[in-house]
């Protein structure tokens, strides 16, 4: 900490100069999510809070989607990025043309994009969902069948739980997909103890493996309300690094998996962008609009 001490004194100092607020995703590093991070959270809880905020500047910590997201629900606010290019292997496996292209294939049948998607993607949806929210958001769709871009494990998972017809993208996390089922048996079998939470961006096998599945803040919820004496998160590594000093009464099993992405955010980075005021995150007023839609629509049926 006294590495980070004098980044987290002069970013917490210029935060209020520029009446700035910074939101943190709970795959930011510790010194980021307890040192200056005024809200954490998962996707959902990003999004909804973005629309709430009065400061004048949001600094988004996480990837780009996230502050694409809080522009379109708060074109208002100056919205900086620390780094542009801090992106996501799911939100760069689909663009527009794709979702056109699943319309034509399954004509009439809603498309339901993950916030982890660009803005025109999410402007050419009908709704967006979260890992939160995912199998709500099917259920309220009109139809017997649902399109679900552009992840297929989380489409996957969802099938394996609703009574709609899913057909989906073939898009991947990078970091999720890594995890395999069999790692997973291998570690329970070395130690019987353990309780195993997952994000559904795992593949249906890993998830048929976890004693709990959630998004990042379900995660976090589920390992406060448990305390198991031993956990592995089978997600990113920052997650069980950002909890373990609340509850010490839990060991956190390794190995886990980084995102490239989301570890490109740094208190320096943080620093710079709230000096320069640069790296302004831009979209589209007319996809955004369309955009916001889309977003609005998953935050009502998730209510
Ligand atoms: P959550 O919405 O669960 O925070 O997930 C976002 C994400 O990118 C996970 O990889
Ligand atoms: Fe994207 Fe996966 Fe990184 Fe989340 S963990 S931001 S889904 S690449």
């Amino acid at each position: 900490w006294a590495v980070f001490a004098p980044y987290v004194i002069a970013i917490n100092r210029l935060k209020a100069q520029r009446n700035a607020v910074i939101l943190g995703h709970n795959y930011m590093t510790p010194e980021i999510y307890h040192g200056v991070a005024d809200f954490v959270g998962d996707s959902l809880q990003l999004a909804i809070k973005a629309s709430e905020i009065e400061a004048d500047v949001i600094v988004q910590c996480g990837v780009h989607f996230m502050a694409e997201t809080s522009k379109i629900m708060n074109p208002g606010k100056i919205v900086l990025m620390p780094d542009m290019a801090a992106g996501c292997s799911l939100a760069e496996s689909i663009t527009a043309t794709g979702i056109a292209e699943m319309r034509a294939k399954y004509p009439g049948a809603p498309v339901v994009s993950y916030v982890n998607t660009t803005a025109e993607v999410k402007a050419a949806s009908d709704v967006c969902c979260t890992s939160a929210n995912a199998l709500q958001v099917v259920n309220a769709m009109p139809g017997d069948t649902v399109i679900m871009t552009p992840d297929q494990y989380l489409a996957r998972n969802v099938a394996a739980l609703t009574h709609k017809r899913v057909v989906w993208w073939e898009g991947s996390c990078i970091v999720h997909e890594l995890y395999t089922a069999a790692d997973l048996r291998a570690y329970r079998e070395h130690d019987p103890e353990v309780k195993i939470i997952a994000h559904p961006e795992c593949t249906p096998e890993v998830v048929a493996e976890a004693d709990f599945t959630g998004s990042t803040k379900g995660i976090i919820d589920w390992v406060h309300q448990h305390k198991p004496a031993k956990a592995m998160l089978v997600t990113e590594c920052s997650m069980a690094a950002n909890i373990a000093d609340e509850l010490p009464e839990v060991e956190f099993a390794k190995p886990c998996n980084m995102c490239p992405y989301m570890k490109m955010i740094t208190l320096e980075k943080i620093l710079y962008a709230l000096h320069t005021m640069r790296g302004e995150v831009l979209v589209d007023p007319d996809i955004s609009d369309r955009a916001r839609v889309a977003v609005q629509r998953m935050i009502d049926i998730s209510r």
